[in-house]
């Protein structure tokens, strides 16, 4: 049975990746980091079937300590303060966790075992100020937040450690991806949830930022799948991985309301308390080297996962009542 640990599977993409590779039939070891009340909600149906482990990026030694007691085959370093707001407001935490924390896993893995396969969740927000259009494997970087520049530190350490070390690390730079599982404060369940609330009458309106903003969303259980391929190819690589579509904030906005029957300019007000200090304006990814080499391609388009999304809050809403947070 292949072993792999997961960082950041409370996570969403930590929770879709450990219920794909229990699928293929992997032994899954899910690292969480103390905290006084435990957050598994992403986890909890298959909880009795994987292991956690207490570890941190912040904290070295439980990560060689982890390795070395478990010996997984393959590590994919998920966990990151990977909310942008986030990371103007707390940049040099960022850095600890975003960046750092890459070095410290990737260091954890030179020692303990030089073996394992590493993925690291990089990101299209690397790209920034976009230099071309679409963005590719070999488009060059402008980050534009604390997050993205952090992000960018990632991906060049861990394709020095592979350079370095003769590591099989991978860099996957991924473009947003979205489910039901998102957390609340990003634009699209921000949206989502709040559609099902005013469709239920528990809430009058809905504040956004920039609503001009384009971003590659994509469907976040199909993105897991690209990044367990990367670590099965014969060769360590980096990987751009999107649907090549884009959309802005404002589109999302219309399709998610007319989906409930609702028209979202009588609802959606602008609320320059959410503008960044500096904004990504537009992201469009060109996936084909990841369709050409690992035969991955988005089974889910932006209308179906703005549908999923939608139906996801509304059922979730009904079932629970109104004991849910209004997210401001
Ligand atoms: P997420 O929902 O915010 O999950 C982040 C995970 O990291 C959580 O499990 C969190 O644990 C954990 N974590 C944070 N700090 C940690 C620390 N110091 N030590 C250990 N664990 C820590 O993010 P996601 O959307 O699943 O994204 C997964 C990864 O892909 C992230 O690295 C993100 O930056 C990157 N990424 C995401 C997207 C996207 O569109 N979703 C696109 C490109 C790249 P808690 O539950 O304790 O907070
Ligand atoms: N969060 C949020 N809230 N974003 C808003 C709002 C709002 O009220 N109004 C407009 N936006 C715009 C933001 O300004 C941004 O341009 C866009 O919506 C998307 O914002 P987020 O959903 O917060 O995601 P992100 O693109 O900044 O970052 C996500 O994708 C990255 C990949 O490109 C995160 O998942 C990152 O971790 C990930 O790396």
């Amino acid at each position: 049975m292949p072993k792999a640990l997961i960082t950041g599977i409370t996570g969403q993409d930590g929770s879709y990746l450990a219920e794909f590779l229990l699928g293929q039939g992997y032994e899954v070891i899910g690292m969480v980091r103390r905290t006084s009340t435990t957050n598994f909600d992403r986890i909890r149906d298959f909880q009795d079937r994987i292991t956690v482990v207490q570890g941190d990026l912040l904290d070295q030694v439980s990560l060689i300590n982890i390795l070395q007691e478990h010996r997984p085959e393959e590590v994919f370093n998920l966990a990151a303060q990977s909310f942008v707001p986030a990371s103007f407001t707390q940049p040099v935490l960022t850095g600890e966790f975003t960046a750092l924390g890459v070095t410290r896993i990737l260091d954890a893995v030179r020692i303990a075992d030089r073996s394992i396969r590493f993925y690291q969740a990089s990101s299209s927000e690397m790209f920034g100020k976009v230099q071309e259009v679409p963005q590719r494997e070999s488009t060059p970087f402008y980050p534009r937040s604390p997050y993205g520049a952090a992000k960018l530190y990632g991906h060049w350490i861990t394709i020095n450690y592979r350079e370095s070390y003769n590591l099989f690390a991978c860099s996957g730079i991924l473009f947003n991806h979205e489910s039901p599982r998102r957390g609340l404060e990003f634009v699209t369940r921000k949206i989502t949830h709040a559609v099902a609330r005013i469709k239920l009458g528990m809430q009058e309106e809905l504040r956004l930022g920039n609503l001009d903003a384009r971003r590659d969303w994509g469907y976040a259980p199909d993105y897991v799948h690209a990044m367990w391929l990367m670590l099965q190819q014969d060769h360590p690589d980096d990987y751009v991985v999107a649907t090549g579509e884009t959309h802005s904030v404002r589109e999302f906005c219309q399709v998610a309301f007319d989906h409930v029957g609702l028209d979202w300019e009588k609802y959606v007000a602008v609320d320059p308390k959410f503008y960044r200090p500096a904004e990504v304006d537009l992201l469009v990814g060109d996936p084909s080297k990841a369709g050409r080499v690992l035969h991955w391609e988005p089974s889910v388009t932006f209308q179906q996962l703005v549908r999923i999304m939608v139906d996801a809050d509304v059922a979730a809403l009904q079932q629970m009542g109104n004991h849910t947070p209004h997210v401001g």
